[in-house]
C-alpha cells in the first residue's frame, strides 16, 4: 500500500500541474466587454509569456486573477481552489503566495528601496525591524542590486535598477507565482536581456512560476517556456513558440511573421518557420 502511495505521488509530481486555471471568464466595465469566454492555464514552474495588442486586456486579466477586478462570469482556480469560495483568511494565505510587479507605479516614490521591499512584509508578517532589514537585504542581493541601493529613493535609481527593486518587492514574501506586467519595457536590450536572465535563474533556483505580460520578442523567444496570446477577448493560442508560429490567426501572423519578429527569431526556429 505504502509503495503504491509513493508511486501515485511520484506520478502526480511529474504530471504537469496547472497552478492557475481560468475558465469561461467574462470581464466587462459597464457596457464595454474586455474578455468573454477566456480560458487559460498556467503550469507550475513555467515562465508563461502573455501577449496581445495594446488595450486588449492583459493587465485587466492579471488584475482579475489577483482578485482586484470583478469578473462577471467564469471560474478562476489557483492551486486547485476556486477563488470565489475562499474564506477571507484563506484568501489572505493565497495572496501571500503571489508576488506582483504592476505595469504602472512599480515603486512608492516616497519610500526608500528597502522600505518598498518591506511593504508586503509589514502587511503580512510580524517581525522585528532588524529582521525586516535583514530580509530586505537578502531580497536586494537576490535581484542583483548592491547593498547601498537599500537607502536610495526610487528617483535616484536607473530604470533597470527600479525594475530590479520592484522585482525584489514582488519576491518579498517568497511567493510561488509572480506576475510581471511588462517588466522589461523601457529597458535597453542589454538591460532587458539581463532581467530575463534573472527571471530564468529565479525560476530555476526558487522553482517560481512566472506569468509575464510582455511585448518583448527577445523575452518571448529566449525566456518563456510557453506563450499565450490574447485577441478577440479570448486566449486565441497557447503553447510553445512553435504553436504561435504555426497559428493562422491574423494577429499572431502579423506579430510573429513580421520582418522585425522574423529577424530576431532564433536560427533553428526560423528554418522551421520558412
Ligand atoms: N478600471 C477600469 N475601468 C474601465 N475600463 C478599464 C479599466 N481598466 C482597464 N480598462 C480598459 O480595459 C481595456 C484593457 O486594458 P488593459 O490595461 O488590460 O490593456 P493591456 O492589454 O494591458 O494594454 P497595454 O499593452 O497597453 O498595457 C482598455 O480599453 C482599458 O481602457
Ligand atoms: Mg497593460
Amino acid at each position: 500500500m505504502a509503495a503504491q502511495d509513493t508511486l501515485a505521488q511520484r506520478a502526480l509530481a511529474t504530471e504537469p500541474e496547472a497552478v492557475i486555471r481560468v475558465r469561461d471568464l467574462k470581464v466587462a466595465f459597464g457596457e464595454k466587454v474586455i474578455m468573454d469566454g477566456l480560458n487559460l492555464d498556467v503550469m507550475r514552474g513555467e515562465i508563461l509569456g502573455f501577449v496581445g495588442g495594446s488595450g486588449q486586456g492583459k493587465s485587466v486579466l492579471t488584475r482579475t486573477i489577483l482578485g482586484l477586478v470583478r469578473k462577471s462570469r467564469g471560474t478562476i482556480e489557483v492551486f486547485g481552489e476556486n477563488v470565489d469560495t475562499l474564506s477571507p483568511p484563506k484568501r489572505r494565505v493565497l495572496e501571500r503566495r503571489f508576488g506582483v510587479m504592476f505595469q504602472q507605479g512599480a515603486l512608492f516614490s516616497a519610500l526608500t528601496v528597502k522600505q518598498n521591499i518591506q511593504v508586503p512584509m509589514r502587511e503580512y508578517l510580524h517581525l522585528s525591524p532588524d529582521l525586516l532589514d535583514e530580509m530586505a537585504m537578502v531580497k536586494l542581493d537576490l535581484v542583483g542590486l548592491p547593498p547601498d541601493a537599500a537607502d536610495k529613493a526610487p528617483s535616484e535609481l536607473s530604470g533597470g535598477m527600479i525594475k530590479r527593486a520592484a522585482l525584489a518587492r514582488a519576491l518579498a514574501l517568497d511567493p510561488e507565482i509572480v506576475f510581471l506586467d511588462e517588466p522589461t519595457s523601457g529597458l535597453d536590450p542589454i538591460g532587458a536581456a539581463e532581467f530575463d536572465e534573472l527571471i530564468m535563474t529565479l525560476k530555476q533556483t526558487l522553482g517560481l512560476t512566472v506569468f509575464m505580460v510582455t511585448h518583448d520578442l527577445d523575452s518571448l523567444y529566449h525566456a518563456c517556456d510557453r506563450i499565450a496570446a490574447l485577441a478577440d477577448r479570448k486566449v486565441i493560442a497557447a503553447g510553445p513558440l512553435a504553436t504561435m508560429l504555426a497559428s493562422d490567426h491574423p494577429w499572431l501572423k502579423a506579430y510573429f511573421g513580421g520582418e522585425r519578429a522574423m529577424a530576431r527569431l532564433p536560427a533553428g526556429e526560423r528554418e522551421l518557420h520558412t
